[in-house]
């Protein structure tokens, strides 16, 4: 790079009259997929969200996705800078024990001590449970003819987190304590967008609802401590410490029991639904997984030891991933000057990275926009390339939780019905990945024939159909 292209002004629109990088960003949140395309193939892989600035910049594609996420140092997670949790409350206590805020060997303590309740032979554990709350809630389905998919795989991922995570096992429990985390969870986004700490704000019911949340898992982690056979995260979490015998304090256990609930079972829930409607509604991928489904399972819920042989249903979950990834961006913020893609940037930039605009990359993905779970026989990606659980340090530290309860569940799913789109559904998402008007499906039996059926919404700008 010479100094030129070091000192020349980043691509990009130009801010709004008082509002700059600010109203820009607003245009993104409402659109986030058209917008965010729009500024990659008009301005490419750096642009900023008001040109001559660089307090908010995109960065995309997979060369700048490498940089960020090799230079942890230089790119951090910060705290948002709209949301200032106020210290010494429970909300401040919860918010801020959460590994996607610390950095440096802060995160590394504190991510070393929770990994041993996400190896491969723990989260195994866990499987029994994911079964028997599916198998509960196919129980549940017995004589209807309609659900909405996208409510049903929310409270089932609910309770298979409220479980996994906590040991709870009695229904009212499990209902109240996801209820609790809920409206905390509701409240926070809402005082993320009013972030005053005035009465009656959201950020006032957060608070009333952390100091619930607080209390309960206090408890809960208490109980845990003379629970010596519990084998849920919480109890792994409680009992673990590093080689110094340092063990995670009990503020530390409830922000991360708090936030692994958070980042646990909605991006877990949004990914069963499109995975559901995207073979739904491309019957001959459908076909090639209840095929394998049928010759591997025979009807029966999977064992852990049959997953890895069901290699179309893994192929289509990536490409589910792929298209519709529950986080398409995230965040990390300029820790000193540096350079990024040829620019100079300041301290302090913020700069979002995307995995929605690099899965469509076409140069690394042939005909983008389609759902072909049939590339992956043949597709290695690097982690650059392919990211829908992020790349680096903060990579989801659920990723393998995920895939085999997305496995597990969906496998169970396809076998027992097929789901029929109600046509002409609205159905579209927004940046959350949540499909926001709901799924309407019908509960039809395994010997009916789907096929694409016509629905209205956004989802028609992500996915190109041609005919299912
Ligand atoms: C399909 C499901 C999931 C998706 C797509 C997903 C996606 C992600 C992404 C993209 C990040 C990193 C964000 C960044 O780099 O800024 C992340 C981090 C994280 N995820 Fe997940 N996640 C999923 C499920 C889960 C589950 C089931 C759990 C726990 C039970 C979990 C716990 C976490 C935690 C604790 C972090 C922070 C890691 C760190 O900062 O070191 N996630 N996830």
């Amino acid at each position: 790079m010479t100094n030129s292209t070091a000192n020349a002004v980043i691509p990009g629109p130009r801010g709004w009259p008082l509002l700059g990088w600010r109203g820009n960003t607003l245009r993104f949140f409402r659109q986030p997929f058209s917008y965010s395309q729009h500024l990659y193939h008009t301005y490419g892989e750096i642009v900023s969200l008001a040109r001559g600035s660089t307090a908010s910049l995109f960065a995309f594609g997979p060369e700048m996705n490498n940089q960020i996420f090799t230079n942890p140092a230089l790119y951090e997670v910060r705290p948002n800078k709209l949301f200032r949790v106020p210290p010494n409350t429970p909300l401040g206590k919860i918010t801020r024990n959460n590994l996607l805020m610390m950095n440096g060997e802060k995160h590394k303590q504190q991510r070393r001590l929770m990994q041993p309740a996400f190896h491969r032979q723990q989260i195994q554990k866990y499987a029994e449970d994911m079964v028997s709350l599916t198998e509960s809630m196919l129980h549940r389905w017995q004589g209807k003819a309609h659900i909405d998919l996208r409510d049903e795989m929310k409270q089932l991922t609910q309770h298979i987190a409220v479980k996994t995570l906590f040991g709870l096992h009695e229904v009212g429990e499990l209902n109240r304590i996801s209820e609790l985390l809920e409206r905390m969870q509701n409240s926070l986004f809402l005082s993320a967008i009013i972030p005053f700490n005035l009465p009656g704000m959201p950020i006032k019911g957060a608070n009333r609802a952390a100091g619930e949340i607080d209390a309960y898992l206090q408890a809960l982690i208490t109980r845990k401590r003379g629970e010596l056979e519990a084998m849920d995260v919480l109890a792994s979490l409680v009992r673990t410490h590093d080689e110094d015998g340092y063990q995670l304090s009990d503020d530390e256990l409830i922000g991360h029991a708090f936030t692994l609930f958070v980042a646990g079972h909605e991006t877990t829930a949004n990914a069963l639904t499109w995975s559901v409607f995207l073979l739904s509604q491309h019957p001959t991928k459908l076909a090639a997984v209840l095929d394998e489904l049928d010759s591997v399972l025979g009807g029966a819920a999977p064992t852990l030891e049959q997953l890895p042989r069901l290699k179309q249903l893994d192929y289509a979950i990536k490409e589910s991933l792929r298209l519709m990834p529950p986080a398409i961006v995230g965040t990390r913020v300029a820790a000193e000057a540096c350079e990024l893609g040829g620019y100079a940037i300041a301290p302090g930039s913020s700069i979002m990275f995307s995995s929605f605009i690099t899965h469509r990359i076409s140069e690394l993905y042939e005909d983008p926009h389609t759902f072909k779970p049939e590339r992956w026989s043949s597709m290695t990606p690097t982690p650059y390339e392919y990211l829908p659980f992020s790349a680096g340090p903060h990579m989801c530290i659920g990723a393998g939780f995920a895939s085999q309860e997305i496995k597990l569940v969906l496998a169970m799913l396809l076998q027992r019905y097929r789901f029929g789109i109600d046509p002409n559904s609205n159905i579209s998402t927004d940046v959350t990945m949540r499909p926001v008007r709901g799924m309407p499906m019908q509960l039809l039996p395994v010997d009916h024939k789907l096929n694409y059926v016509q629905v209205k919404g956004n989802i028609n700008q992500l996915i190109k159909f041609n005919g299912g």
